[in-house]
């Protein structure tokens, strides 16, 4: 089976081509990556707290373990060419959509940061979907997205597993529910969600599309093999999600920020529970279907996440304190969010990791990386 994945150089990516070849021995993997999340951190004044290698000494590292059907094509799949001639080449089983501009503050700092978000995000997605038409290859291949769970945005209702029943004037039909994007980035994932469920409907193209909540975590266990299999770890303002960052902060005495009431709650999932199912979607046979999975294993408010931390940093003698600051982002402070997970509990049954242990164990790990995190502190807030 040859496996196209996708952002391979990334923090969800790189655990995850390492479990990919932990598990599918058989399997090639062919990661991609533009190297771009290294430029776009190293953009913002900020540093990786954990140390990562580049792409060769990663795969070199990874064949001396035993992991020796990973390869590396550095391109950029928004360059319609690259990948033409990447599916010219390989005819891919399974395309793992992992490659994304990410964040949600970066693509909010002006025009052009959203104009190029949107335009990396989709347009890759377009390319990829088309190169597998033009080659009528749609019967035969699985398209995987991690889009995210913030394409819903924070309804009054419980949030569906993709799919609401909508009725109009007593008649009712079954719809999407993706629209409620509260970014730019955000927004590029409803576009992609829209385009992804386009091309199964004219193709029957089989789509699995994860729809991938806040991911924390410093390692997984194949990463944890060798420092040189380590995956990447982000703390500053614009790339370092809720959990990380306030782990960074608490290593270096910073109080824990929370923004306004903090009582909001938001999706979670630890980085190897994330990258474990992932690489069980890949296992799913071909549908001809488009199926929304809700990738979240708890849903937390931001005190309660702090609170978690607090309590961790506590059992290792860690002294912790919490604030609470005006809040730079558009949101409901007291937003209940509760999610439907039933499809998404059938493709990943055991989690392995909650926050309370989470959030332990990523302070021990982050304990040797204090330094870094101190020099780079005053990255954790916007400027
Ligand atoms: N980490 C999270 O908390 C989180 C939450 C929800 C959804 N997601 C989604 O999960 C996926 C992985 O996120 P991540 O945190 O690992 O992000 P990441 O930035 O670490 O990884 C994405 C990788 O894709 C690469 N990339 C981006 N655009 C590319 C292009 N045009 N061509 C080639 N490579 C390109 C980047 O260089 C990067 O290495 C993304 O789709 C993201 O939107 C992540």
């Amino acid at each position: 089976m040859n496996i196209l994945l996708t952002g391979i150089d990334g923090y969800v990516g790189w655990p995850t081509a390492l479990k990919l070849a932990q598990e599918l021995p058989e399997a090639r993997i062919i990661g991609v990556d533009n190297l771009g999340r290294r430029k776009w951190v190293e953009e913002s004044g900020s540093v990786t707290a954990i140390p990562i290698e580049t792409m060769p000494v990663r795969l070199a590292a990874a064949r001396e373990h035993g992991f020796t059907n990973i390869s590396f094509i550095e391109g950029d799949l928004a360059d319609r060419d690259f990948v033409n001639q990447l599916f010219d080449v390989y005819r891919f089983e399974v395309v793992l959509r992992v490659a994304a501009q990410p964040s949600a503050p970066y693509a909010q700092i002006n025009g052009e940061r959203a104009n190029y978000t949107q335009f990396n995000n989709n347009q890759s997605t377009r390319n990829l979907l088309w190169a597998i038409k033009d080659r009528g290859l749609e019967k035969d291949c699985h398209f995987i997205e991690t889009t995210t769970t913030g394409v819903y945005g924070a309804p009054e209702f419980e949030i569906p597993e993709g799919f609401v029943t909508a009725v109009n004037k007593g008649q009712e039909d079954v719809i999407p529910f993706p629209g409620m994007a509260g970014s730019w980035y955000h927004m590029s994932k409803s576009n992609d969600v829209n385009n992804l469920w386009l091309a199964n409907r004219q193709w029957k193209l089989s789509i699995t599309d994860l729809r991938t909540s806040i991911v924390y975590g410093t390692e997984t266990h194949e990463t944890q093999l060798d420092p040189r299999l380590a995956t990447r770890f982000d703390f500053d303002f614009y790339f370092g999600v809720v959990i990380n960052r306030f782990c960074a902060m608490v290593l270096t005495g910073y109080p824990i920020t929370i923004y306004g009431k903090g009582e909001q709650r938001k999706p979670q999932i630890s980085l190897e529970d994330c990258v474990q199912s992932c690489v069980n979607a890949v296992r799913l046979p071909l549908s001809g279907e488009f199926k929304v999975y809700n990738q979240t294993t708890e849903i937390i408010s931001i005190v309660d996440i702090a609170e978690a931390i607090v309590s961790g940093a506590r059992k290792l003698d860690i002294a912790a304190e919490t604030k609470h600051i005006e809040n730079p982002r558009v949101e409901s402070e007291e937003h209940k969010m509760e999610m439907a997970v039933a499809n998404f509990q059938t493709l990943l049954p055991n989690p392995k990791l909650n926050i309370a242990e989470g959030a332990y164990r990523m302070l021990e790990a982050l304990k040797p990386y204090r330094e870094t995190i101190e020099q780079y502190k005053d990255r954790f807030m916007s400027v």
